[in-house]
């Protein structure tokens, strides 16, 4: 096996808080071993188009607690085709980048999988993305930082919404997976969770939304995860205006303002731990996998199983929101 004397380290897909504090610990664990760093700018892009910067302890100094990426981010449709990664390996080849550390979601992974296979490259991944919904890790960064963002707007809509007594639907991200929509409806007191893994039953919903009217409250509060399976909040408004005319009834999706901020300190923590062992890992000969974190002790998940798509969620706590909700 080839000595690794030289780590490359990118950031893509959507951006995640807390994807900066990962940076900083790549780059400072790898210096502190005796590597060489580079940061590739704009994803697997940076990596085809040969952004490649030197990184010295300084580069990622005052990062730890600022939202975004430094290295930038991209979602790359050249690093799709074989012709696109045999230009990225040439990149790392021409800069003697002998191993990678790629921190994003699902999309990311997958394509350090089929990159890593194709030229026999150690690859290490870190799991960046809002949505939580990589298989193998209890959670993701970024995840944290987004339901505190979640919180705090259903907070703010709740004081409108029970001035007005009116009921929101609360659009937030996730892509297919209900993990932002279920924990913020748990973490704001929101009267429901609609998620793609369950269907919900309409005049349950329309019994919970009742029970915030009849509280102090006097207001109704329901999250909806964005998804073709749930319709999105728009669509689930529609329906329920259609059958119950009763309700005045306002949508609010939080869109972006999901993915910024300055990481929690959840967040910054975790980046940190999976930072120091991702290169850890990489100097131990530990290959293609993700550093996931199990019951609060760090993991090393296969690519594979990682990128399998069917996270499950805990759906008791569909039970808790409504309970909580009575
Ligand atoms: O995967 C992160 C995420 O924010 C999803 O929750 C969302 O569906 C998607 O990215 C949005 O992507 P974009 O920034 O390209 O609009």
């Amino acid at each position: 096996m080839k000595t690794i004397k030289c780590v490359g380290i990118l950031t893509s897909g959507g951006d995640s808080p807390g994807m900066n504090a990962a940076i900083r610990a790549v780059t400072r664990t790898a210096i502190f071993k005796g590597l060489r760093v580079k940061g590739i700018m704009r994803g697997y892009k940076g990596l085809i188009d040969d952004e490649v910067l030197d990184f010295a302890t300084g580069n990622v100094s005052n990062i730890i607690q600022q939202g975004g990426t430094i290295l930038k981010t991209a979602r790359s449709k050249e690093f799709e085709t074989k012709e696109g990664r045999r230009k990225a390996h040439e990149t790392m080849r021409r800069h003697g980048i002998d191993a990678l550390v790629v921190i994003g979601g699902d999309g990311s992974l997958t394509g350090a999988r089929i990159f890593a296979a194709e030229f026999d490259i150690p690859v290490v991944g870190i799991p960046g993305t809002i949505d939580n919904d990589l298989y193998g890790t209890d959670t993701t960064l970024g995840y944290d930082t987004a339901l505190n963002t979640i919180m705090w707007a259903v907070d703010k809509l709740r004081d409108t919404a029970s001035s007005h007594e009116r009921l929101f639907f609360v659009e937030v991200m996730g892509r297919n997976a209900g993990f932002l929509a279920l924990n913020g409806a748990i973490a704001s007191g929101a009267e429901a969770a609609i998620i793609p893994e369950r269907e919900t039953e309409f005049d349950q919903l329309a019994e919970l939304i009742e029970n915030g009217f009849r509280k102090d409250k006097n207001s109704s509060i329901v999250l909806v995860a964005e998804s073709e399976v749930t319709g999105g909040a728009m669509g689930l408004a529609a329906r329920v205006k259609a059958e119950y005319p009763q309700f005045d009834s306002r949508v609010t999706i939080l869109g972006h303002i999901q993915r910024g901020g300055s990481p929690t300190a959840a967040d910054r923590i975790l980046a940190s731990r999976m930072g120091q062992a991702a290169i850890e890992a990489l100097l131990d000969g530990q290959r293609n996998i993700m550093i996931g974190i199990d019951d609060e002790q760090l993991v090393h998940v296969p690519f594979s199983q990682a990128c399998r798509n069917d996270k499950a969620i805990d759906r008791s706590l569909l039970e808790t929101v409504k309970i909580l909700s009575i």
